[in-house]
């Protein structure tokens, strides 16, 4: 197989002897005993090879975006499915139903309208169901572009508005002990609803475990007994990752139903795990305009060969539910990935990607996750588009660089802040061109 050296970057090493580590041991369900504690030190980053996306399986170049569609494309996705995320979840989409369960005109002081649809993934059973929150803007011409962003502990923990339903999830992991009033607004942070309604966009959330709990214990809860191709003798049974993915496109399908809002315009993100799950979303369903994938790290954007931070066997031993049993075995010889990350974000390729880092975020290596944006760009290129736009340096803290790819690495910890929504907007009105 032809391979990209990557000795051959002219990439700076600036910046990579910060070793603040955001690193924590949630959910640690393995003993952690065998696994080398995390590296930092840019001198210890081995040599490698990157596999090669515009090199087809018989060796051959693709040269044209007819065989990256034909050849590489399918052969690259089957290889993410096969070896990391599992199969694509499949299930009888004829037993979803979308309930519209309360409407506000007036929320954010009268600028949006709030609604929110409760989505049931095997009606008429009431369970297992998820409910997603739209906000609308109301002066501007409808229908409007939206984001998409899963929440990690429940719509209501966005706001501090008491009119969004609190979270009501049997098998809720995250902060289980804490009730759900108690949470209102800790996450409003994280959330610039008004930036993104006086933008003249529409922004829809959903709590990530009401589609499937983030434990390991043996996909029995959420909608993981609804996959028609999930079968864990299987090495590539759909994980969790892929669950949650699946049920973002499920809210999509709901968006498609919401007249004010045009679905055609849906930009998937996420942050950290949801970040990964926002990649592997745009990855398989093309429905979304483009992805944003926000201090995702390893298993989202970030190289898996940098060893970096958090590496593949720490991932698998913290959270073995997310990846499929084949990534499993990866975790010493990730040098014989067939895939590295730099390939999930081709697979978005043509559509616009946005990869944001943060400086106090080693644990996700944003140099590795910088990189996975420039060995995409080939293929971009390829593609007709401007790709990385020539980017070939990590830039600057706080500018966000790129054309159809877009990075920036921002000053902070592990987090979504107001800095990166600002960038997002912008991303998103170029991508629109308003
Ligand atoms: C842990 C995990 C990361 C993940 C993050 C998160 O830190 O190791 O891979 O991105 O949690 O989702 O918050």
């Amino acid at each position: 197989m032809l391979r990209i050296v990557f000795s051959k970057v002219k990439i700076s090493n600036v910046c990579l002897t910060a070793l603040v580590a955001t690193a924590c041991a949630v959910g640690s369900l393995y003993a952690a005993d065998e696994i080398a504690p995390p590296n930092y030190d840019e001198s210890k980053v081995p040599e490698f090879t990157l596999p090669d996306p515009l090199v087809a399986p018989d060796g051959s170049k693709i040269e044209t975006p007819d065989q990256w569609r034909q050849v590489a494309r399918p052969h690259i996705l089957g290889l993410f499915k096969s070896e990391m995320f599992g199969q694509f979840p499949e299930a009888d989409l004829s037993k979803i139903k979308f309930e519209e369960i309360k409407t506000q005109k007036d929320a954010l002081q009268g600028k949006a309208t709030r609604k929110e649809i409760r989505i049931y993934f095997n009606y008429p059973e009431k369970t297992p169901k998820a409910d997603l929150m739209i906000l609308i803007p109301n002066k501007v011409e409808k229908p409007v572009p939206a984001f998409l962003m899963p929440n990690f502990q429940g719509n209501h923990t966005t706001t501090e508005d008491p009119d969004v339903t609190a979270v009501d999830a049997p098998f809720r992991t995250r902060n289980a002990k804490e009730k759900p009033e108690d949470v209102r607004g800790v996450a409003k942070k994280r959330w610039a609803f008004e930036k993104i309604i006086d933008r003249g966009y529409a922004v829809a959330t959903v709590y990530y475990e009401e589609i499937e709990p983030d434990q390991s214990v043996g996909f029995k809860y959420g909608v993981h007994p609804l996959f028609s191709n999930f079968d864990l003798a299987k090495d590539d049974y759909p994980a969790t990752i892929g669950a949650w993915a699946w049920g973002l496109s499920r809210a999509l399908d709901c968006l498609e139903t919401v007249p004010e809002i045009d679905a055609s315009k849906v930009i998937v993100a996420g942050h950290s795990r949801l970040g990964k799950t926002a990649l592997w979303c745009g990855a398989n369903d093309e429905r979304f305009a483009a992805v944003i994938s926000n201090n995702s790290g390893c298993g989202g954007a970030a190289l898996s060969r940098r060893e970096f931070g958090e590496r593949v066997d720490r991932i698998n031993a913290s959270f073995p539910h997310w990846f499929t049993k084949k990534f499993h075995t990866y975790g010493a010889r990730v040098n014989e990935l067939p895939i590295d990350e730099h390939e999930l974000i081709a697979l978005i390729a043509p559509r616009p990607v946005y990869v944001a880092s943060a400086n106090e975020d080693q644990w996700a290596d944003p140099k590795g996750e910088f990189l996975s944006c420039y060995y995409a760009d080939p293929v971009y290129k390829l593609l007709g588009t401007p790709g990385f736009g020539g980017v070939d340096t990590l830039p600057d803290l706080n500018k966000s660089v790129g054309a159809t790819i877009r990075y920036h690495k921002r000053t902070g910890v592990h987090d979504v802040t107001d800095f990166d929504w600002e960038m997002y907007l912008d991303f998103a009105d170029a991508v629109f061109g308003r």
